[in-house]
């Protein structure tokens, strides 16, 4: 009866180092993931904005794109469906939306201009990065 209870004890002992060993491969495990998941989001989420750039674009970019980026038939492109969004990279996007696309430009598909800057020159470089990391959000 007692070797019983004993083995019963050391059963208990082993089974709950076991456990907290399994707890730490856990804590290991998330750590481990933690990195992994960051590059994917970095690119889009820590370089602009997202916030300050939806305020911005309320301003400046909604009356032609559409408050919420869904484009306005006759005036901007929606950014919900656009492939060219995705495809340009942060720099990529800051030069074309410093540049516009006017009507003269053969890449321009609607034949309606669309301003540098969206027509306000008072944006900064850093708050065209957070539109840019706000209309990157907006891809479905
Ligand atoms: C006066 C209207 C107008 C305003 C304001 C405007 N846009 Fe545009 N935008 C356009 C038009 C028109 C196009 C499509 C040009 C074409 O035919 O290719 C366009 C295209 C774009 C594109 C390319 C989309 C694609 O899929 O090819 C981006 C990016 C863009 N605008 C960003 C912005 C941003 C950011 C702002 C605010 C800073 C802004 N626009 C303000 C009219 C406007």
């Amino acid at each position: 009866m007692r070797r019983n209870l004993l083995v019963l004890t050391l059963l208990i002992v082993v089974l709950s180092m076991l456990a907290a060993c399994g707890g730490g491969g856990t804590d290991a495990d998330d750590a481990a993931a933690a990195p992994t998941v960051a590059p994917t989001t970095a690119p889009a989420a820590t370089v602009g904005d997202a916030a300050k750039g939806k305020e911005l674009f309320a301003t400046t970019c909604a009356a032609c794109h559409g408050p919420n980026g869904e484009g306005v038939t006759g005036l901007g492109k929606p950014f919900t469906t656009s492939d060219f969004v995705p495809s340009q990279s942060d720099e990529q996007l800051l030069a074309f939306i410093k540049t516009g696309r006017p009507t003269s430009d053969p890449a321009n598909t609607t034949g309606v201009d669309m301003p540098p800057k969206g027509g306000n020159p008072a944006l900064t470089d850093a708050q065209l990065v957070d539109i840019i990391a706000y209309i990157r959000s907006l891809h479905q």
